[in-house]
């Protein structure tokens, strides 16, 4: 492994590029999805391995709906194969697993698929990895809203601190890396609140291809960075 200095706390990942991936092999895009739900087990590990704590994985967004229907179908079914089969593994090796987005919305299926999940992991704590699924950033901060005013909650106790634990992430540490595989430049209303001062990490690798290799240069151009947050950088590196 190469030297990486200072280690992210927590990793988002924008899984993009699955379609495209089978395109240049004259496959259906669906080929392309189970590829790349394949992947998520040996990057998530890789991480694990460097000491990372909190993953972060994109797997189907707000706006993802607007796929044909047949696309959106499989997707999620895959989506729902991989949380039920993979379960037992995460667990076994002490993850802690966690989902990001809306409930509603997603199949009842998927939804007994996640909640069991969460129950058998609930007590998990060498690493959490969340899902997000059926998750847009602005869809979450406006639930986060909505929350707060069906609660009543006074405006002038309305922080910064008390406006986080009402996202679905409640207590996950802001995220330090985001990483979006597939070569776009842009983050697709991922995680709008919490990456407000990640590092981003863009390549064109497609998902299915990013392995081990991929995961050590992104951690390597992180460690390299100095992070400011708004100040001079010699007070606050890297998240403190
Ligand atoms: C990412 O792959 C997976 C999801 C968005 C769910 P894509 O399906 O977006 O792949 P491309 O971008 O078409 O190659
Ligand atoms: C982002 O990828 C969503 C996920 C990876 C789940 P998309 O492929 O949906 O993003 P756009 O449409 O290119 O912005
Ligand atoms: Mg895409």
């Amino acid at each position: 492994m190469a030297k990486i200095t200072v280690l992210p706390k927590h990793v988002a990942i924008i899984m993009d590029g699955n379609g495209r991936w089978a395109k240049q092999r004259h496959l259906p895009r669906l080929k392309g999805h189970e590829e790349g739900v394949e992947n998520i087990v040996s990057v998530v590990e890789c991480l694990g391995e460097y000491g990372v704590r909190y993953v972060t994985l994109y797997g189907f967004s707000t706006e993802n709906w607007n796929r044909p229907r047949s696309e959106v179908r499989g997707l999620l079914k895959l989506l729902r194969e991989t949380i039920d089969k993979k379960v037992s593994q995460f667990h076994k090796r002490g993850v802690k697993l966690y989902h990001l987005g809306r409930l509603e919305g997603l199949s009842q299926d998927i939804k007994s698929a996640i909640n069991r999940a969460l129950e058998l992991t609930k007590n998990n704590d060498k690493m959490t990895l969340s899902f997000a699924l059926n998750y847009g950033g602005r869809v979450e901060i406006l639930d986060a809203i909505r929350r707060l005013i069906a609660e009543g909650v006074p405006p002038q106790k309305i922080d910064e601190g008390l406006f986080r634990r009402y996202l679905y992430t409640t207590d996950l540490p802001d995220v330090d890396l985001v990483i979006r595989t597939g070569g776009e430049l842009r983050t697709s209303n991922f995680l709008v609140w919490q990456a407000a001062y990640s590092e981003y990490y863009f390549t064109p690798v497609l998902w299915p291809d990013f392995d081990e290799k991929e995961v050590e240069k992104a951690l390597l151009s992180y460690s390299q960075r100095q992070r400011r947050f708004g100040g001079l950088g010699s007070e606050r590196q890297n998240g403190g």
